[in-house]
């Protein structure tokens, strides 16, 4: 059995890449607004380790309101083919500045463009609205590099809870639950599937 839940993301998470032939850091990310009415949408997962798992968005986007109304969240991955899910919850805070600007510089100058020119979550009139926004950006930072917008940036999930589902035959599913064992380790437990 692996010591940490961190190792045991670490092999699946592997596994994942080997095998997923499109986006296997792809997971839903859950969050609830003031009024605890749940809300999920598709993330990628771009940072991870035992000091909490990354993502970036637009602040300013329906999940970014609903973060700072209610900084908790659920992660859920599920690799279809390898049949199995790990299931994730915890605190919710900002990515540090120098975290955010240094995994946009390595975006494509597209998104970079984009994040500047879309309004995340934000009905807009038309498409050309955002076409004639994406342009105002090219021109505004021609022949330079673009910087990081303001409103966007990354959130780090600091686990309090993780489960790793992996399905097996007759429907006994095998589920491995890890919570904090409150002398900074974990503890692990078998789960009924
Ligand atoms: C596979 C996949 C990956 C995605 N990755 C991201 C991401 O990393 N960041 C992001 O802001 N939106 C991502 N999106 C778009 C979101 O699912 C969502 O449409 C958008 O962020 C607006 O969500 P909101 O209105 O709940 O804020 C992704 C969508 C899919 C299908």
């Amino acid at each position: 059995m692996a010591d940490t839940p961190f190792a045991l993301f670490d092999t699946w998470f592997a596994e994942a890449c080997a095998t997923e032939p499109n986006d296997s850091n792809a997971m839903a990310l859950a969050t609830a607004d003031a009024r605890g009415r749940p809300s999920v949408r598709m993330v990628l997962l771009k940072g991870h380790g035992p000091d909490g798992f990354v993502f970036y968005t637009n602040r300013e986007s329906r999940k970014g309101g609903e973060m700072t109304a209610n900084p908790h969240a659920a992660l859920l991955f599920h690799w279809k083919s390898l049949r199995r899910q790990i299931r994730i919850e915890g605190a919710l805070t900002l990515a540090t500045d120098a975290e955010s600007d240094a995994y946009f510089a390595t975006r494509h100058r597209d998104s970079q463009l984009g994040a500047w020119a879309s309004d995340q979550s934000r009905p807009l009139d038309r498409r050309e609205t955002f076409e004639a926004r994406f342009e105002a950006a090219q021109a505004r930072f021609a022949g330079g590099d673009v910087p990081r917008p303001p409103h966007w940036g990354g959130y780090r999930v600091t686990p309090e809870r993780i489960e790793f589902w992996q399905d097996r035959a007759h429907r006994l599913h095998e589920r491995r639950l890890f919570l904090p064992d409150g002398a900074g380790g974990w503890r692990e437990g078998l789960l009924y599937p």
